[in-house]
């Protein structure tokens, strides 16, 4: 077929009107697409604006609903619910207990919000007093011992309620560890979203003054990816379904959407994309000081996200973003 061209061929007729461009739209998003995340924190009556991300919140468990049925009410898809317990120690030990913070706030959201989907993060670093994401044995991040961890921890999201638990830690082997404890404890239901391609990123720093979790020592590139490894994205994608991921997370998202598109085309389970922390931060930065339009520079970094081929996205904006939609 001859490519006709111009005169004939003229783009800008599917941009005259926003009718038209609506209906030539490639992507769309949707406000059930997007997944909040929630920090959640000991004591009472706390709603504590965490200073790099105006706007989030640390919040009680007494108090965390108001914000989840803001998030449901808006259609946003699910939360994911990260804890920060009463007390630290070098195993993270709270992060099983069944009393723990997580474990609270899923049992009164599951009361208070019965139809929205509670996702947790499981990983170690918020409760251990080292910062790191698994135990420490000689200066270095233990593998193999922390599976059987991050498993209990899994368990005791799924017996507390979690729709669904979402290993972060990075460790070899823990979608497996974590698939074999849940079908054990009689949750052979309950799906696992890992974070299968995670690199080690400058952009995870204000989410770890809100999870109180930076390493005490050293940093996470004993475990987390060196972003300039496409293949090994790949690699990790393939590990984790092998090892029974029910869906797949890249992060974060912006610097990495051709990550997205290629763990997209191999992997056919649904895949999310984590817009982080830093990602959000330097949107509200510049929006703040009044360099750039907050409301536009989220919706186009959301579409591009999806445009990639992420199936669902996890941001700190999904409240505002979906009520946009
Ligand atoms: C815990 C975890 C982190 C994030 C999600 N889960 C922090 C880290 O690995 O240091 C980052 C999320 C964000 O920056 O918003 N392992
Ligand atoms: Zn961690």
């Amino acid at each position: 077929m001859p490519t006709p061209s111009f005169p004939a061929v003229r783009p800008r007729r599917l941009r005259s009107s926003e009718r038209i461009r609506s209906l030539a739209r490639e992507t769309r998003l949707s406000p059930g697409q997007l997944v909040l995340p929630l920090f959640v924190v000991p004591g009472r009556d706390v709603a504590r604006e965490v200073p790099s991300m105006p706007g989030v919140k640390q919040w009680s468990v007494d108090r965390v609903s108001e914000e989840v049925e803001r998030a449901h009410a808006a259609g946003v898809g699910g939360v994911i619910l990260f804890g920060l317990p009463e007390a630290k120690d070098a195993t993270g030990s709270h992060a099983w207990r069944d009393d723990g913070v997580v474990q609270q706030a899923l049992a009164r959201l599951r009361r208070d919000v019965p139809g929205c989907t509670l996702i947790t993060d499981v990983c170690l670093c918020e409760y251990t007093d080292h910062g790191h994401c698994g135990v420490v044995e000689g200066g270095e991040v233990a593998n193999d011992p922390t599976l059987e961890l991050l498993a209990r921890e899994a368990v005791s999201h799924a017996r507390a309620g979690a729709d669904i638990v979402a290993p972060s830690d990075m460790m070899d082997g823990r979608v497996a560890a974590i698939r074999a404890a849940l079908d054990r404890a009689g949750f052979a239901a309950t799906p696992i979203l890992s974070y299968a391609v995670k690199y080690a990123s400058a952009l995870y720093g204000p989410f770890r003054d809100a999870a109180d979790s930076t390493p005490q020592f050293g940093d996470r590139r004993g475990y987390q990816m060196d972003p300039a490894n496409l293949r090994e994205a790949l690699r990790e994608a393939e590990l984790d379904l092998v090892e029974g991921a029910d869906m797949l997370m890249v992060k974060p998202a912006l610097s990495n959407l051709d990550v997205i598109a290629r763990v997209r085309s191999v992997a056919n389970v649904p895949l999310a994309a984590y817009q982080v922390s830093g990602e959000y931060a330097m949107i509200k930065a510049a929006a703040e000081r009044g360099w750039i339009d907050e409301a536009r520079a989220v919706d186009e970094t959301l579409i591009a996200i999806r445009r990639a081929g992420a199936d669902l996205i996890l941001t700190y904006f999904a409240i505002s973003a979906a009520m946009r939609l």
